[in-house]
């Protein structure tokens, strides 16, 4: 089964008005035919609606993403953002679930699920961000990444729509460590992740839904993260503030698209 690999960039709670028009100039008509692979950059709202002028009036391929999204799509929740008015101003998908929101803002897996369903109503792409809430750091050790969150979080996802859905594996120890898991954890967790949605939807839906790894990936390791056979693209964090940096990742999987 042949899945579109998609590179997306996390870039957090960093950059300025200044460094985001300069990352997008640099890479300006660098980007590969989102046929081939797709790419995004996932930013603080406050410049959401800017990037997807600057992209529309460039056509560059890059998708806009958001890092957060209320559930409801209108209504009394000063300081949310409304997953409606997202994709009003033209934003292509949303990171839900990341472990810093987990961890930090008390995200729950049950809010993640009411979110995953807000994306998918409001026709933007979900990228679930999974993550094992451990302490323990052993890039060796094969273990069973946290079904309980992909379940739950999937819980309401309609068949027809899941695979509209990216789910993002990441080992709590890898984000913004200095070190990714081995090739064999990796892999084996993808495919621990892809036969658990066969087990919730079906084959067929469970190969065509991407998996991203997101944890310590670098320009040095990006490429052999993506020769994995389950992996279908990368959520990057440090590594996707620097434009050259993040061409090189895009370019990794362009030189790795597997039949
Ligand atoms: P990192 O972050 O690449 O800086 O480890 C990844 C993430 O948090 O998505």
């Amino acid at each position: 089964m042949k899945r579109t690999p998609f590179i997306v960039g996390n870039w957090k709670t960093n950059k300025q008005a200044a460094e985001v028009h300069h990352f997008l100039h640099a890479i300006e008509g660098k980007l590969p035919d989102p046929s081939v692979v797709q790419t995004g950059i996932a930013a603080q709202d406050i410049f959401l609606h800017e990037m997807v002028i600057y992209e529309e009036q460039m056509e560059e391929p890059l998708q806009i993403i958001a890092e957060n999204v209320h559930w409801a799509d209108e209504g009394s929740y000063t300081g949310e953002t409304s997953p409606a008015a997202l994709s009003d101003i033209g934003v292509n998908g949303v990171i839900v679930g990341h472990y810093e929101r987990r961890k930090m803002f008390k995200e729950t897996n049950g809010t993640v699920g009411l979110k995953v369903a807000a994306a998918l109503r409001n026709g933007l792409t979900p990228i679930i961000a999974i993550a094992e809430d451990t302490t323990r750091y052993n890039p060796d050790d094969i273990e069973m990444p946290p079904l309980t969150e992909i379940a739950v979080a999937l819980a309401g996802v309609d068949r027809a729509k899941a695979d509209q859905i990216v789910i993002a594996y990441e080992p709590a120890w890898a984000i913004g460590a200095s070190e990714a898991p081995t090739m064999e954890v990796i892999e084996h967790a993808a495919r621990v992740i892809r036969a658990s949605l066969a087990i919730l939807f079906t084959q067929e839906v469970a190969d065509k839904i991407r998996i991203q790894y997101g944890g310590s990936v670098t320009p040095a390791n990006a490429a052999e993260i993506l020769a994995q056979p389950n992996i279908d693209g990368l959520l990057i964090g440090r590594a996707s503030l620097e434009p050259d940096d993040f061409l090189s990742m895009v370019n990794d999987a362009v030189a790795t698209t597997k039949s």
